[in-house]
């Protein structure tokens, strides 16, 4: 759900967004019937889900795609119909015009790929992490600014009506006072590439980020952080490298301290037996907790792809199941709804400086492991997000 332009200027007070939105009226205004011009880069298991859901809007024509592992682009070009493929990113910039790079590679390389596609004049949308420090993260943005372009980083968890619901639950004061929350999510690992346990990889830019973007849009940006991070299992064996060394963190508890003496909590790991795997569908275990003083609510399922919302708020009558319907929202739709905002004008929920943030608990939770000391942040985004 987006919120109107006229809305999005009277609540804005950020000057880069009102900056952005000018950019975007003015491709609203002056070219009412022209298609977002989308390139793909990184063809491997998660383009299968996001090639549907761009080429299902009418906003938006996807034009590009490549992957270092060409055959692949080729694949993926053959059946989702695209009509351009490329080896490397150099050749995609410099060939057929697009709008917006999409990039679903490695986490590794999100950072180098979404400044070159930046400073050749593209808007993008990247899978988590959009940046792989919080430094180039935050230059990555300045860059984004000062061509008056736009950067959005998974994940699209705030777009669920389950955030919603949970949000406005809170805003509205029926959990009283705010003391503490839980999220986690894990599973056994993915199996098909090693650079998830690479340097760079680990379950918290890839698992820990969803509870990190849900716990800090509900409550708040994080002012500091205390973790501890581990690798329980020093060994793998993947589809793409065979036997491998884990590098990257498979094992993370990370305590957040917010606003008004808040606390949360996430649990993350690639060493955590759920029978549904990485696979959402059919979960109900909670993985979000929030407790006030007057009630708590739990979510159910993964926050990614969520179910309903328990709510307790009596003593003497049993907790209440809420908003149990999708509405439409379906985890992989970041890149297509931020694509059809800048089409339309509009600023979509999903906001950049978030995602900057949980960037920069990422960066911190390491540093308090390594450490064993508590880590301030300085990253803010404009609150509350529903
Ligand atoms: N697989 C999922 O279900 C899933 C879900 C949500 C988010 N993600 C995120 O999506 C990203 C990709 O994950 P995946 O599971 O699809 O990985 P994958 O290994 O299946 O695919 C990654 C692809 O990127 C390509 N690539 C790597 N470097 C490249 C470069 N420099 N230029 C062009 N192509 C390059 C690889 O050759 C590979 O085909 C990660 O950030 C991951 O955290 C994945």
């Amino acid at each position: 759900m987006s919120i109107s332009r006229k809305d999005f200027l009277q609540k804005s007070a950020l000057a880069s967004a009102a900056l952005m939105v000018s950019s975007m009226e003015s491709w609203a205004i002056n070219m009412p019937d022209k298609k977002l011009r989308v390139a793909l880069i990184g063809c491997g298991s998660v383009s299968n889900r996001y090639l549907p859901q761009l080429k299902s809007s009418s906003l938006i024509e996807v034009v590009s795609l490549c992957d270092i592992k060409y055959e692949r682009a080729v694949a993926q070009a053959k059946q989702f119909n695209v009509p351009n493929t490329y080896s490397h990113i150099d050749k995609m910039l410099a060939g057929v015009p697009f709008d917006m790079m999409v990039t679903t590679t490695d986490m590794q390389v999100h950072g180098e790929l979404n400044k070159k596609a930046l400073m050749a004049g593209k808007h993008v949308w990247s899978e988590k992490p959009m940046a792989n420090t919080y430094a180039e993260g935050k230059a990555l943005l300045a860059l984004a600014n000062s061509k008056k372009l736009r950067l959005w980083g998974a994940p699209a968890v705030v777009n669920s009506p389950q955030f919603a619901f949970m949000s406005k639950t809170i805003q509205e004061g029926k959990l009283g006072r705010i003391a503490s929350a839980h999220g986690q999510y894990g599973h056994t690992g993915p199996t098909w590439s090693a650079f998830f346990y690479e340097k760079g990889g680990g379950s918290m830019p890839d698992l820990g980020v969803y509870n990190m973007a849900t716990l800090t849009g509900l409550l708040g940006p994080a002012r500091s952080v205390m973790a501890m991070t581990s690798i329980v299992n020093p060994e793998r064996t993947v589809d793409d490298k065979g036997k491998i060394k884990v590098e990257a963190e498979d094992n993370a508890h990370i305590l957040l301290q917010h606003n008004n003496n808040v606390i949360s909590h996430v649990m993350c790991g690639f060493n955590y037996f759920d029978p549904h795997g990485h696979e959402a569908k059919g979960q109900s275990l909670h993985s979000i907790q929030i407790y006030g003083d007057y009630g708590n609510m739990r979510l159910i399922g993964y926050d990614w792809e969520t179910s309903g919302v328990m709510l307790d708020t009596s003593w003497t009558e049993p907790p209440k199941l809420h908003a149990t319907e999708s509405e439409g929202y379906e985890w992989q739709e970041g890149a297509r709804v931020t694509g059809e905002s800048i089409i339309k004008g509009i600023e979509p929920k999903i906001n950049v400086e978030h995602a900057l943030h949980v960037l920069e608990i990422i960066e911190a939770a390491r540093k308090s492991s390594a450490t064993g000391k508590k880590i301030m942040l300085e990253s803010k985004f404009k609150w509350p997000m529903v």
